[in-house]
């Protein structure tokens, strides 16, 4: 598969780029220390199109392609991962599913807000007793009249106190398993419908992480995203975008850590040289380019893939996996060739790896990955 970009594709990368050099490097150090949200970034980032960068622009996007999309979310994640992952759940967790499976009524009245910047959104997938193990949802959704009433709790929630619409899966049907899980789009301040604390935690702390918890939260029955006992299915659709996008900002932090090596070896001296002259410096640098470029081009492929309306689910779980641990491996590395300066904050490469692990974790844990990796292998899905 050969990735020579397009003029088009070249042009976006270029003003993610600018953008992000410009217009979030700046306060990324500060956002960081004190864990504040980036409002008025996000408010930008909606008005160049890159809140819903693949809508359809009916409803409020810029029509443009995944791979277009994943340059994007590199560059901006390059410079700030906690913007890249706000930005990411917009677009591919929130957007997409709501364009391919919402109803008229709710794409007029929510996605066009969302694809134009003008709200956030969230996905509400993990519960406290359901986090890998997604199809044990204990939230449910009962059916009363023109509503449903939602019970229960969701955790690690991106976006979860800044989002003004979320994507809620829950139980209408215990009976059935995972047939019996249906999406919802809730909107913030509903009646019985509240948010935790912001959670304390190792990176990406501009971004706003938190449980959910519904006490007989009433949603229009017109609120129910496709069809009922199809929130599954959804919810598993919609993640192998996504892991697409995590992918694009483990690279994006992977190749910041490669960026930031390289100009720190050339300028370090160490024995008499720059550090640079080293041979242990030289072939750190080496096995860090190369799994960039591996990332790179695995990332590329699950997008072109999904563009081109083939089958790229593995592709997504092989291009997360292995976007992921380069970015914690390139971040370890920059952090030895910085020396005592890489740990600490002055320089950059201490939030880097902090930053990455998450893509680890989240929008599947590399483990799941694997999972998802080997049943299409062995055929078993
Ligand atoms: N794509 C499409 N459909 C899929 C799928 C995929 N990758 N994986 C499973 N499915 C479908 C199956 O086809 C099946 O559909 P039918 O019943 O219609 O035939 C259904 O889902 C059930 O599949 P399985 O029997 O394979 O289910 P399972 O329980 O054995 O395993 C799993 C499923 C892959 C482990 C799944 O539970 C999973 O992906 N878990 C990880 C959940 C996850 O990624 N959570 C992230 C939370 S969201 C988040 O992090 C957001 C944030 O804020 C950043």
């Amino acid at each position: 598969m050969r990735f020579d970009l397009t003029e088009d594709q070249l042009m976006i990368q270029q003003t993610a780029k600018e953008f992000a050099e410009s217009e979030i490097a700046p306060s990324a150090v500060e956002r960081d220390k004190k864990a504040e949200f980036p409002a008025e970034i996000i408010r930008k980032l909606g008005e160049l199109g890159f809140m819903g960068m693949m809508v359809s622009p009916q409803y409020g996007g810029a029509g443009l392609d995944t791979v277009s999309y994943v340059l994007a979310v590199k560059e901006i994640s390059r410079v700030d991962a906690s913007v890249g992952v706000i930005m990411s759940v917009n677009n591919s967790l929130v957007c997409y599913g709501l364009e391919k499976y919402g109803s008229d009524f709710i794409k007029d009245k929510y996605l066009k807000a969302l694809a134009s910047g003008e709200k956030l959104g969230a996905f509400a997938l993990s519960e406290p007793e359901a986090g890998s193990d997604a199809t044990q949802q204990k939230t449910t959704a009962e059916g009363n009249g023109s509503c449903y009433v939602l019970n229960g709790t969701k955790n690690w929630i991106t976006n979860g106190q800044s989002a003004d619409y979320f994507l809620v899966m829950a139980t209408t049907d215990k009976s059935k398993g995972h047939k019996g899980i249906s999406t919802f789009l809730v909107e913030k301040g509903t009646p019985g419908f509240d948010h935790g604390l912001k959670e304390d935690k190792l990176g990406i702390k501009s971004s706003d992480t938190c449980s959910l918890m519904f006490s007989n939260c009433s949603v229009p029955k017109e609120n129910l995203v496709w069809e009922e006992g199809k929130g599954f299915n959804f919810a598993m659709d919609t993640l192998n975008g996504g892991r697409i996008g995590i992918a694009a900002q483990a690279l994006g932090i992977a190749e910041a850590s490669l960026e930031a090596s390289v100009n720190y070896s050339k300028q370090r001296k160490a024995f008499g040289s720059p550090i640079s002259d080293l041979q242990a410096i030289q072939f750190k640098i080496a096995d860090m380019a190369t799994k960039v470029d591996a990332a790179r081009l695995l990332t590329l492929q699950a997008a072109a893939l999904k563009d081109a309306h083939r089958k790229y689910y593995k592709e997504a779980a092989m291009a997360k996996l292995f976007a992921s641990k380069a970015a914690v491996e390139c971040a370890l590395e920059a952090i030895q060739i910085h020396g005592g300066y890489g740990y600490v904050r002055e320089y950059l490469v201490e939030r880097y790896l902090r930053d990455a692990k998450i893509t680890e974790i989240y929008e599947g844990t590399s483990e799941i990955q694997k999972i998802v990796i080997s049943r299409a292998m062995l055929d078993q899905k």
